[in-house]
């Protein structure tokens, strides 16, 4: 089938181009590339912004039957500081992504939400049906693009899944920015640089591996999940500090972090539940943490050589 990847260029985007290629699809990419980068020239992409009108024009000359909408401004940090910005990525270009998937005659779009939809939740791990309470711009935009999807489905019988990632991980991921506090420790302890656990590193996240995300963003291109949010996470969750002694030991280096001060609107906790993802697409986390991070820790060290 022809898919078309928003985000291409990302961490996650580009592992679901090469999984959806390695499935026999064609393939085509939208990115800006304002923290992606073009890894694969056989690949189409197209360096557009996800909110400008000539969107819907592109998208209908390529005709997807699906469209898998991953790029977004993902910085909370960022969005905190320029709502309006983060806005107009994660909300008007969803809402353009989505009528050019309509005018373009798509069957569905797999829109990619974020855990943070939940806020600081009443139970662990939280299902998918839990109260959303998004406490950053960037985790509101997320529940915008979710009723843009819904209402998309409601008005014009254009399907959509919802996937809502936990803490996504593994190669590719860059330290650089707001990048993830696995790629954070990896790059530091390779490289023999501090690393800093902030509070008393007990606050937990749901740590899941890039290649079991793509997995389930590949299920969800099919008819399973119609009209669902799906939370794709283990249901697992680990302590900053557990983390910072499995990446050391994937790294080979001391499990020595510096304790800083806890920062402000850091959520304490969180993992999500998957079983409703298990029964819609017969999708489960597979790669337990230690073994990802063992992944993630070989592909830092080819890129950083002597690392
Ligand atoms: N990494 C995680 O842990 C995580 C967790 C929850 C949700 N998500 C979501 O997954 C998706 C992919 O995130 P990622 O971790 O791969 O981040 P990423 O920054 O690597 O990927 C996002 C991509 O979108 C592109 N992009 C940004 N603004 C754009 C615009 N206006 N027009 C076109 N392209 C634009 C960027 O250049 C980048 O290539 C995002 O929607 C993010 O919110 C990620």
């Amino acid at each position: 089938m022809r898919v078309l990847v928003t985000g291409a260029a990302g961490f996650i985007g580009s592992h679901l181009v090469d999984r959806l290629l390695a499935d026999g699809h064609e393939v085509a990419g939208v990115d800006d590339l304002s923290t992606g980068r073009h890894r694969d020239e056989a690949v189409e992409l197209w360096r557009l912004d996800v909110a400008d009108p000539a969107l819907a024009e592109r998208v209908a000359a390529f005709g997807p039957e699906v469209v898998c909408h991953l790029a977004a401004q993902v910085s909370v940090r960022v969005s905190v500081g320029d709502p309006l910005a983060d806005a107009r990525t994660n909300v008007i270009g969803t809402a353009n992504v989505l009528e050019a998937a309509r005018l373009a005659g798509a069957r569905k779009v797999v829109f990619t939400s974020s855990c943070a939809v939940y806020g600081v939740p009443d139970v662990l791990p939280v299902p998918p049906d839990a109260e959303l309470r998004p406490a950053s711009p960037y985790a509101a935009s997320k529940v915008a693009g979710e009723v843009y999807a819904r209402m998309y489905t409601a008005l014009h019988g254009l399907d959509h899944t919802v996937l809502t990632l936990a803490n996504v991980y593994g190669p590719r991921q860059t330290p650089e920015g707001e990048a993830g506090v696995v790629s954070i420790f990896t790059d530091a302890l390779l490289t023999g640089r501090p690393t800093r656990v902030f509070g008393d590193g007990g606050q937990t996240r749901d740590y899941v591996y890039v290649l079991d995300v793509v997995d389930a963003f590949a299920r969800a291109t099919g008819d399973g999940g119609s009209g669902m949010r799906l939370n794709v996470g283990t249901g697992l969750q680990t302590t900053d500090r557990e983390l910072h002694t499995l990446v050391a030991e994937a790294a080979g280096a001391p499990d020595d972090p510096e304790f800083a001060p806890p920062r402000l609107g850091d959520l304490p906790a969180m993992s999500i539940d998957a079983s409703r993802t298990r029964e819609a697409l017969g999708w489960q986390p597979r790669t337990p943490l230690l073994e990802g991070l063992k992944a993630t820790v070989a592909w830092a060290r080819g890129v950083r050589p002597g690392a």
